[in-house]
């Protein structure tokens, strides 16, 4: 449970914060100075700080200083009323998280506090790499294969430089948890870590979420405020899905690779800022930039070090690992103890192509794990989870010819040779029918049916394809 540390002298305000916030959720202290909480500080390490300007003795932002020096990391957000909004902006650009306006907006407010408890969440549980499939870490890289193994050395090579560095790979390859193992290696691990997600911002407030801006940039800016960018100062800023950044502040983002510095919006001074940026993708960034949607320069700045994360179809070795972590991850979340898998479920896992990669597989064994309630997980289980799979976010309303055309587009880049048409149409057959495999839990009568085929039609095409797939356990006759 997360404990959040409120530092109020108003009586009422802390025992109404205390009130809401364990509704939420959350676990709560209060103290009624700064001096108090300081001192409450180190003694317990909160998740999250919430603290108010206006203190007597020590004011809110020596307090907030006091705190900073203590656990630079530690989220702390500031409460303050309009017109005294100076002393918070000055706050945040020496690294508070945020800040909150009296009178509050509960919505508002209770979102900043989520968004502050992920980030502490993010900067201090550490993900375990090449981490055994009963590790308890909360998060951890699982995979042994070749590949994995890659990605582990380029992880410890890059993360004690200060380079740029780009993460690319499918949706689901875990590309945010290398970002993090990134962070928790390098040089800057004990300064924050700001997770900026460019698709879950509007493009309008992209901008100056970032960057900030100055009393009357726009309509609505009625006092100064410090962007993401000068809040991150000496920290880690992670650029999530930056395939997604509009064309506009491209340039502004290679202008603070280039030089450095930033400018808020209707700012005319550039504002040093010295924040190592990773930022990640599964865009084709090549075809952005064929279709004037991403910018050249900005592409080279980003790639001088990148990471290119496998998909999990090119690593199916590690299925079998990840099952066990997962299956053991979430029994122990719902409280039972890790029911086992039959292997003919196993095989079913093992031999499906992932679309969704490793976030597809997790999912797939939460749910077979719920429903399951305790018994070992079997093929029937797995099947049913796997076709009321969520559908995949970046592809979902995309007609399943144009996915095709896509594929077929890539499939015919990547092979070479004589036989190139006879090679991609032996693969989609193969994978067509694995698929209906899959989808009637290896049973060949209904798969043929799925198919549209007689039993021995299939059969054949088995053979011809040489596919090598488990007979099932439950045939009809
Ligand atoms: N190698 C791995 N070992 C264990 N868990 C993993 C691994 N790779 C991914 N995951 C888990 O799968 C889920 C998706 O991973 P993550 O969010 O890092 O993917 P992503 O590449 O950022 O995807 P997207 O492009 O959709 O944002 C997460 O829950 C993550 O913990
Ligand atoms: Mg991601």
């Amino acid at each position: 449970m997360s404990h959040i540390l409120i530092i109020d002298d108003d009586d009422q305000l802390r025992k109404s914060f205390h009130k809401l916030l364990t509704q939420e959720g959350y676990d709560t202290g209060s103290a009624a100075s700064g001096e108090a909480g300081v001192a409450m500080i180190h003694q317990r390490c909160p998740d999250v700080v919430i603290l108010d300007m206006r203190l007597p003795g020590m004011n809110g932002f020596e307090t907030f200083s006091a705190i900073h020096q203590i656990e630079p990391k530690l989220p702390v957000i500031i409460m303050t009323a309009y017109g005294s909004t100076e002393t918070a902006i000055e706050a945040t650009k020496m690294g508070a998280f945020d800040y909150i306006l009296k009178p509050f907006d509960i919505p508002d407010m209770l979102a900043i506090i989520r968004q502050a408890v992920e980030a502490s969440r993010f900067m201090r549980s550490p993900i375990e790499m090449n981490g055994a499939p009963d590790s308890a870490a909360q998060d951890a890289i699982i995979g042994r294969s070749a590949s994995m193994q890659e990605i582990y050395k380029a992880i410890g090579r890059v993360a004690s430089t200060d380079a740029t560095v780009l993460i690319r790979g499918e949706s689901g390859t875990g590309k945010e948890l290398v970002a993090r193992a990134v962070y928790q290696h390098s040089l800057r691990a004990d300064q924050p870590f700001l997770v900026i997600n460019c698709v879950a911002i509007p493009d309008t407030l992209l901008e100056s979420e970032l960057f900030g801006y100055e009393k009357g940039a726009f309509t609505g800016a009625n006092h100064r405020r410090a962007g993401k960018l000068e809040q991150a100062n000496g920290g880690t800023v992670f650029l999530d899905e930056i395939g997604d950044m509009p064309f506009s502040l491209q340039s502004k983002m290679l202008r603070l690779l280039q030089e450095r510095s930033i400018e808020r919006l209707g700012g005319r001074d550039p504002i040093p800022v010295d924040v190592r940026i990773i930022a990640a993708t599964n865009r084709d960034l090549e075809s952005a930039i064929e279709a004037g949607r991403f910018r050249e320069d900005l592409y080279y700045r980003l790639k001088v070090v990148t990471i290119r994360l496998p998909a999990l179809r090119e690593r199916s070795g590690d299925i079998a690992l990840l099952s066990e972590y997962f299956l053991s991850k979430f029994s122990r979340e719902v409280g039972m103890d890790c029911p086992g898998m039959s292997p003919d479920a196993q095989a079913l896992l093992n031999r499906h192509v992932w679309p969704g990669n490793v976030r597809e597989l997790a999912n797939t064994i939460q749910k077979a794990v719920i429903f399951n309630r305790g018994a070992p997980v079997s093929q029937e289980d797995i099947a049913i989870a796997i076709r009321e799979k969520i559908p995949d976010k970046n592809t979902h309303d995309e007609p399943y010819d144009q996915l095709l055309r896509r594929c077929l587009h890539q499939a015919l880049t990547d092979y070479s040779g004589d036989n190139v048409f006879d090679a991609i149409m032996d693969q989609v057959a193969g994978i067509l029918i694995g698929e209906a495999l899959n989808l009637s839990a290896g049973n060949r009568s209904r798969a043929a049916k799925l198919l549209g085929l007689s039993r021995p039609t299939l059969h054949a095409k088995i053979e011809k394809y040489g596919l090598k797939f488990e007979t099932s356990v439950r045939e009809d006759h």
